[in-house]
Order: C-alpha cells, then sequence, then structure tokens
C-alpha cells in the first residue's frame, strides 16, 4: 500500500517473484496502474484498508509509507488475521517519536549524538552547548521537522516554531549535538529477532546540486556506497540495528519490516541520526533492482518470529542510480496538469517509477504532485549508471521539470 515511487519499485520487485504473485495497490498511481490492480483507498484509512484486505482475501499486506504504521495498520491488521510486513504501532514509535528512538538507542547503546528533550524554548536554548545545533521535532513532520540552527537567534527561532507555535503539533523537541560527515542509509530486514542489511545507499535531500537549498522528500539516490561493502554493511548492521531489535524485544515489541538507519559516518564510527521504519523513498527504487534474491519470499519471511535466520541476499554487481524528476515550485508546492513525454523513449536498462503523476484527458500522463518519477538506472559503475540514468532523465519531458545533475558524482 502506498502510492509513490517507493511502492512502484516495490511492486516491480515483487512481480519479478517466481512466485507469480497477483499484486493489488491501494491507492497506487499512474504508474502502478499499469502493472497492477488499484483500490482507491487512502494511506490513512485503516478502517477501509483492513476491510479491503479482508474481502480481497490478501495473503501479504507490504506497507510502504510511514504514517499508517504509526497509526495502528499493521495491529490491525494482525487483529483480523492478515500478514502485515510492516512493524505494529509500539515498533512504529521509532519513527513516530524521535525522543522515544533516542531514548531506546541509550538503552541499547546504540552510536548517536548527544541530546536533550525539552518541552519549552528557554530549557531548549540552556541545553544548546556548542553551535551549529540540531533541533528536530517529535513527531512526524515529512521530512520539514528538523532545523539545523547556526547560532542562538536560529535556535529559539525553531523552538518557537515548534514549541510555541507548534508548527507540527509537537509538544517535545529534540535539541541534538552537530555531526560531521557522509550520510549513509542502511535499511535492513528485520523479522523480530534478527536484522538482515540490505545494500547500502545514499540519497540526497537537498533541492539543490551540492546540497544546497531546502530539504525536499528526495532527489536522488545511488546503490551500493563504495566505502560500504557488504561487510561493513553487516558490522554497521551488528552494532546499530541488532541492539535496536534486542532492545524492543526486551520491552515485547516483535519489530517486523524494515529498520532503515539514517546515519553520519563520522570520523568517530557511524552515528545514528535517526530510525525509520519503512523502506526509503528514493533508496528503495535504487536498491530493489539489484535485489537477485526474491523479494516476496523475504518479504513474507520478516512477518514470522525468527523467519530470516537463514535468509541469504544476493545482489547484482552493477551499480544503480536514481533520479528524481520534480515539478514546477518543488519543495515549496507543486504543480499539476502538465504533460509528460518521453516516458516510452527511454531504454530498456530503465526503469521509470512513478509518483506524483495521474492521466490526463486525452489518455495522456500529467504531473499530479511535487515528486512525479524516478528514473533508475543499471550500470557496470556509477559513471555509467549515471550516464544512462541522465540521458533518460533528459528524453523525459514536462513544462518546469526540476532535477539534480549531481546524483551519485562522488561515487564515480
Ligand atoms: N545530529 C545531526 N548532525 C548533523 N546533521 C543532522 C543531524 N541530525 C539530522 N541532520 C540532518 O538533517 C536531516 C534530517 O534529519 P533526520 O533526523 O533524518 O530527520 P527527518 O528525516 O525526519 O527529517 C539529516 O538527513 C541530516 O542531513
Ligand atoms: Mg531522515
Amino acid at each position: 500500500m502506498g502510492g509513490g515511487a517507493r511502492e512502484h519499485a516495490i511492486v516491480h520487485a515483487l512481480l519479478r517473484s517466481p512466485r507469480r504473485p497477483e499484486v493489488t495497490c491501494a491507492p497506487g498511481n499512474a504508474g502502478i496502474a499499469g502493472e497492477a490492480r488499484l483500490l482507491d483507498i487512502d494511506a490513512d484509512d485503516i478502517d477501509g484498508l483492513v476491510r479491503a484486505a479482508r474481502s480481497e482475501g490478501v495473503d501479504l499486506v507490504v506497507v510502504g509509507p510511514e504514517a499508517p504504521l504509526v497509526a495502528g495498520l499493521a495491529d490491525a491488521l494482525a487483529a483480523v488475521g492478515v500478514r502485515c510486513f510492516g512493524p505494529t504501532a509500539a515498533g512504529a514509535a521509532l519513527e513516530g517519536s524521535k525522543a522515544f528512538c533516542k531514548e531506546v538507542m541509550v538503552a541499547a547503546g546504540v552510536p548517536t549524538a548527544a541530546y536533550r528533550v525539552v518541552e519549552d524554548p528557554a530549557d531548549g536554548i540552556e541545553a544548546i552547548s556548542s553551535y551549529p545545533v540540531v533541533i528536530k521535532a517529535d513527531g512526524l513532520a515529512a521530512g520539514k521537522g528538523v532545523v539545523i540552527a547556526r547560532d542562538e537567534s536560529e535556535a529559539r527561532e525553531a523552538l518557537e516554531d515548534l514549541l510555541v507555535r507548534r508548527r507540527f503539533g509537537t509538544e517535545r523537541v529534540v535539541v541534538e549535538e552537530h555531526l560531521d560527515g557522509e550520510e549513509l542509509s542502511l535499511l535492513a530486514l528485520c523479522d523480530g529477532r534478527s536484522a538482515l542489511p540490505l545494500a547500502s545507499a545514499q540519497d540526497y535531500k537537498r533541492i539543490f546540486d551540492g546540497d544546497r537549498g531546502p530539504n525536499t522528500g528526495g532527489m536522488g539516490s545511488y546503490s551500493p556506497v563504495p566505502s560500504v561493502d557488504a561487510a561493513r554493511a553487516a558490522d554497521i548492521c551488528a552494532t546499530v540495528h541488532q541492539p535496536v531489535l534486542d532492545e524492543l524485544a526486551a520491552r515485547g515489541i516483535s519489530f517486523h519490516g524494515v529498520l532503515y538507519a539514517g546515519l553520519m559516518l563520522t570520523p568517530d564510527g557511524p552515528k545514528v541520526l535517526e530510525f525509520n521504519v519503512r523502506f526509503g523513498d528514493p533508496e528503495t527504487q535504487a536498491i530493489l533492482p539489484r535485489l537477485r534474491s526474491d523479494l516476496l519470499d523475504l518479504l513474507e519471511a520478516s512477518t514470522i518470529p525468527g523467519g530470516l535466520e537463514n535468509a541469504e541476499l544476493e545482489w547484482a554487481l552493477e551499480t544503480a542510480v536514481t533520479v528524481v524528476l520534480a515539478s514546477r515550485g518543488y519543495p515549496e508546492s507543486s504543480s499539476s496538469g502538465d504533460v509528460i513525454t518521453g516516458l516510452d523513449e527511454v531504454g530498456p536498462d530503465v526503469s521509470v517509477t512513478h509518483a506524483g503523476t495521474a492521466r490526463g484527458d486525452a489518455g495522456a500522463v500529467v504531473t499530479a504532485g511535487g515528486r512525479v518519477l524516478s528514473v533508475t538506472a543499471l550500470g557496470t559503475d556509477a559513471a555509467a549508471a549515471r550516464a544512462s540514468a541522465y540521458s533518460a532523465a533528459d528524453v523525459i519531458a514536462f513544462d518546469g521539470k526540476q532535477l539534480r545533475r549531481d546524483i551519485a558524482q562522488r561515487a564515480a
């Protein structure tokens, strides 16, 4: 379930399964419509989703976005006996509350930035010992709840925005030490007991080249990251993901689904910035096309305690590069109704997944949101993958198209 390019990539990977699953997607989008049957049910309609899962006789629900997990979709499905890939609300709180996430990390001994949780701006200012400092809304904020304040006036402004004006409805704020380094996304499949790391990835959050401009939902990604091979990923997983699973288990929470660590590779080793509880967007668009193992088997096994015990992952040797095409005005706003051309002209080594798209009047595909499409190409190395991703991205056209030109440049 879900309607973005991440979900489109998941649908692609599931349809590659030799078990030939029948895939239905709620609510999906104009691209997913070409490959799976759609159900017109919103991501926040938990009752509607549960009802549909039962009436459709669904064997496995794969949840894309975080909000329904935080709202208890997995719990509601479990209550009616439908298998769900994605944690219960108690586990999803790792993403739903940054304060809870920090508390679990400290209890589990996972390396993370020093922090304080505060409830009013004056306490926030007092908690700060140096600048820059990072100020984070406690709840879900769609990637907009984090401010890096360079001085006291910026910190005060951010604290008041969050705690007095209640911009995201949060009552608490995490004030945390600023870390330097390169960022890494390391996702792991979890079966309640153990964590199985996926290939490493990096995403690009800022709208403009050179990491300038405001944060977005993600403008591109690539996988794997050359400095984080399978052995290093396993190391990080053992010091980051596994202790968190163990800590949750000790609290009676069996975590099934993706545990996504957003990491900073600091001079003192990797430190966790945050956990998400679902596949990343746009990392998933770059990770899954390289997966040679059967995703369906893996997701199903994750729902069973200890189900991943003997699982091994096989990856294509190529590098995958994903370039996101966004519409005019993104991320402050977005535009819709612009006709998209060139979708049929991309090469066979390229996969285009849809996010903000819709069917226009004459059947044309048109823009319908901020992030419109993800263009993913595989190549023998990052340079080759970049070249083919960008040539496809250039063939696809619509008014106001925005894209970054430097995705995976640092790996090429
Ligand atoms: N302690 C930190 N030091 C430096 N940068 C940070 C820190 N925490 C977060 N950031 C930056 O802010 C971004 C968003 O923070 P994150 O905790 O991932 O929240 P969210 O994804 O929910 O917005 C990170 O990807 C990173 O670029
Ligand atoms: Mg993040």
